[in-house]
């Protein structure tokens, strides 16, 4: 595992920003799975312009869901389908056919769970995975104590994520469960990129760096990832030990 620390937001995400287009331009086919969240708003902005700048080609990608917000619709502004839309698929000019994620609306959601592991197995595998770390440690919906074995699944959303995830949404609303990519994905994706911005996420990032891991800290998991990098501004880097 690499760690890279950066003076501040704006380095972080224009950092990150050149990890995934350097994917993309050794792999114009790539298979990713990019997060929702306020982490990477930043990093993706500045791939939209990058990729306009340098020609980026990303018709060749394919784009995976890493999470969802159970009885969520895709048109609620803060469900990660309409995150993703807006801030990715837009301006990058994504087609619908280049997209697979999860329908939080169907009625079978364990059916959905095995058409989306069906999905990445039969496109090779994911080839990047870039992550954020919620205040529970937790990654895509991973939350603390799940088992490490789990591809797709259902899961009862912690009460920090329940609480925390209000901030996506522009009024009050229910969130009991999400369905996620497993960290059985999370361990078996060629790169993993995580990252973390901010004072709030420093005493996280410590637990995750430097406390045992476990998956009572899904993002500790990283630590086993043959190919995962790090990457934190000052702040959130504020509590690890110095060496
Ligand atoms: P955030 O979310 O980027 O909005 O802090 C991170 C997460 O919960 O995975």
């Amino acid at each position: 595992m690499l760690l890279h620390i950066y003076k501040d937001y704006n380095t972080l995400a224009s950092m990150a920003a050149n990890e995934i287009i350097g994917v993309i331009k050794s792999k114009p086919n790539a298979v990713l799975c990019l997060a929702t969240g306020e982490t990477p708003l930043l990093t993706y902005e500045m791939i939209a312009i990058q990729a306009i700048d340098e020609n980026v080609d990303f018709s060749r990608c394919t784009f995976i869901g890493l999470d969802e917000w159970v009885n969520i619709p895709p048109d609620n502004e803060g469900s990660c389908h309409f995150f993703l839309e807006k801030n990715i698929f837009k301006p990058l000019h994504i087609l619908n056919s280049q997209i697979h994620l999860f329908d939080a609306l169907e009625k079978n959601l364990e059916a959905e769970c095995r058409k989306m592991d069906k999905t990445i197995r039969e496109n090779g595998g994911i080839d990047l995975m870039l992550v954020g770390v919620g205040m529970n440690g937790h990654i895509g919906f991973n939350e603390p104590g799940v088992p490490d074995n789990l591809y797709s699944h259902v899961i009862a959303l912690d009460t920090i994520t329940q609480s925390v995830g209000q901030k996506y949404f522009r009024q009050s609303t229910k969130l009991q469960s999400g369905i996620t990519l497993g960290l059985q994905h999370f361990m078996e994706c060629r790169k993993v990129i995580m990252m973390a911005s901010g004072i709030k996420k420093s005493l996280v990032m410590r637990k995750t760096l430097e406390d045992k891991v476990s998956t009572e800290m899904p993002a500790s998991m990283i630590r086993k990832h043959d190919n995962g990098v790090v990457m934190l501004d000052e702040e959130a880097a504020a509590l690890l030990k110095k060496d």
